[in-house]
């Protein structure tokens, strides 16, 4: 602990959220099953994929108890943050808002990368579901503060975290969280969803529902 007489005013802190689901075996078998014939049908990756890497979007039948699991821990995460927050801004509670998921599917061969991104302007968090992860090469997390390692190590929230995913994982963080995957070491593929999860105002807007902004805290 630091010496009691000094006070602490956090205003850095950023996390990574992981769970690994229980029975993920079933869901990643049905997953797998909807994912092969997806890629089949649509062999030609989308854009912005990197080399070695299928991907494509649609929503998978078997998605249900997934799409629940992130929708329940988003909404837990993002709620406990705001409370932690002490200010007059409106709580993030379930009777208001809602949250909505996103994801689409990524396939990586042998020694398939992707570049250091973030998901910032596409969602509140992002995140990553392994239906296939064990053994497939890590992600990596860098804060703003990481700068190519040009930093000593004793200056705070400056070092990666370095994730070794395994079958069933579940991550979540913060969508503004640069994050690059390394190359997939095995002949085993990567394949995982990633998703960005967006909070939402019940009750607004055109469809009833409303992408919730900084602004609607003021
Ligand atoms: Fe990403």
């Amino acid at each position: 602990m630091p010496d009691p007489t000094l006070t602490r005013h956090p205003i850095l802190r950023t996390d990574v959220w992981h769970t690994r689901i229980e029975d993920y075996a079933a869901l990643n078998g049905a997953l797998l099953d909807e994912i092969r014939s997806h890629q089949q049908q649509e062999p030609t990756p989308l854009d912005l994929s990197f080399p070695n890497c299928w991907r494509g979007v649609r929503k998978y039948a078997a998605d249900a108890p997934l799409v629940e699991r992130i929708n329940a821990a988003a909404f837990s995460i993002l709620s406990d943050y705001r409370a932690e927050e002490a200010d007059a801004r409106e709580a993030l509670v379930a009777d208001s808002f809602v949250t909505d998921v996103f994801y689409w599917t990524n396939i990586n061969g042998k020694n398939a990368l992707n570049e250091l991104h973030n998901h910032a302007h596409a969602g509140d968090l992002a995140g990553v579901y392994y239906v296939q992860g064990t053994e497939t090469g890590a992600i990596v997390f860098k804060s703003e503060q990481w700068s190519d390692n040009e930093h000593a190590a004793h200056i705070p929230f400056t070092a990666p975290f370095v994730f070794e995913p395994h079958d069933g994982d579940l991550i979540l963080f913060p969508s503004y969280l640069k994050h690059e995957v390394r190359p997939n070491p095995s002949a085993r593929e990567r394949i995982n969803l990633a998703f960005n999860v967006t909070v939402i105002r019940k009750g607004s807007g055109p469809a009833g529902l409303t992408r919730v902004r900084r602004e609607d805290f003021a």
